[in-house]
């Protein structure tokens, strides 16, 4: 029997398409070899289809020997394509080579904002002194901000806090943290407390280097039984000593708020070496640094205790004023002011 004429057509097939490849320099000629041999109307599916106009005894054979040829030229195909790979990766890394010794790109590194370095340096002192950490919320209500810290709606006391309204009445932003004393009063009573609740407060104020309508306060509360002015007083100077120096003295001065009774400012001397010293305490060598006080019989009620059983001190502090001392920054505006020359030298 002669050969059949159709094997022919494979080995010539297989022939054409192997000499082909090996002349696909890119792997873009590679795939246009492949659709001109793999794709639906390709040359090997056109040989393959011919299948139905064979004599049937030759049929197997004539499918055999097609398969084998399309897995030959497949296999060839997919080493090609490493090859070509391989290839325009090296072309391309000796082309722009990598210098792997030049040195990184600089990463700016940031750093806390100067106002959060000294509330956390606050938070960890009265930590240190057994203090817990209470956040209290910056929207509040007139009721819990003003009457609950006894002062009823009129009180002349409110005119020291001008705040803001929100378009909900009685909802305003808290002037102080002293509202927050309410809350932590209401969760943990009848227990007995030592808590500071740091955070941001809001007045309406005319801004000015000494003013602004944003602040953060650090307010502070003992509750317990036989709390006395005592405890207030050690607490505050073991605190003052402990942010400004061993040597650092307290001065106690009469004061009036409504929430609390007897009620204080307290100052601390400030070093005469200071330059600053004169300007700061404006010749008298003291600067105030927080309000304090007994807390009010009606105000521990409020909060649920029995002004019976317990007493207990409270205080509040104001962290940009200490940080304004600490680094001798003469503008209040500077805090929130995003200015990267002032925050980078903290
Ligand atoms: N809340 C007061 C203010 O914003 C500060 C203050 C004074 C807080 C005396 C207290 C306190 O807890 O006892 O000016």
């Amino acid at each position: 029997m002669a050969e059949p004429i159709l094997f022919n057509e494979w080995t010539q097939l297989e022939n054409k398409a192997l000499t082909q490849l090996s002349s696909c320099t890119i792997e873009a000629d590679l795939q246009k070899w492949h659709t001109q041999y793999f794709g639906d109307k390709g040359e090997v599916n056109q040989s393959l289809r011919k299948v139905s106009t064979i004599p049937p005894a030759e049929r197997k054979s004539f499918g055999q020997e097609g398969n084998r040829i399309k897995e030959k030229l497949a296999r060839a195909y997919e080493t090609t394509l490493r090859e070509l790979q391989k290839k325009a990766l090296l072309a391309d890394l000796n082309s722009a080579p990598l210098d792997v010794t030049i040195p990184g790109r600089y990463c700016p590194q940031g750093r806390l904002h100067p106002a959060t370095q000294v509330m956390r340096e606050i938070d960890s002192i009265f930590r240190s002194m057994g203090f817990q950490i209470y956040r209290s919320r910056e929207v509040e209500t007139d009721e819990i901000n003003f009457e609950l810290l006894n002062m009823p709606p009129h009180h002349p006391a409110r005119d020291m806090w001008d705040t803001f309204f929100t378009t909900n009445p009685g909802v305003i932003l808290r002037t102080h943290t002293s509202p927050g004393q309410i809350h932590v009063m209401r969760k943990l009573c009848p227990n007995p407390i030592r808590a500071v609740l740091p955070g941001m407060c809001y007045r309406k104020e005319t801004i000015t280097a000494r003013s602004e309508i944003q602040f953060e306060q650090v307010e502070g509360l003992v509750i317990g039984p036989n709390i006395t002015f005592t405890d207030l007083k050690g607490t505050i100077t073991t605190f003052a000593r402990k942010l400004f120096g061993k040597e650092r003295q307290i001065r106690i001065r009469s004061s009036y708020f409504p929430f609390t009774e007897p009620s204080i400012e307290v100052d601390i001397d400030w070093p005469k070496e200071d330059p600053n010293a004169d300007r700061l305490t404006k010749g008298t060598g003291w600067l105030e640094i927080m309000g304090a006080g007994m807390v009010h019989p009606t105000v521990l009620r409020n909060g649920g205790y029995d002004p019976d059983q317990v007493s207990g001190f409270a205080f509040g502090l104001g962290p940009q004023r200490i940080t304004m001392l600490k680094y001798g920054i003469d503008d209040i505006r500077l805090f929130w002011a995003n200015d990267f020359r002032f925050l980078k030298q903290f």
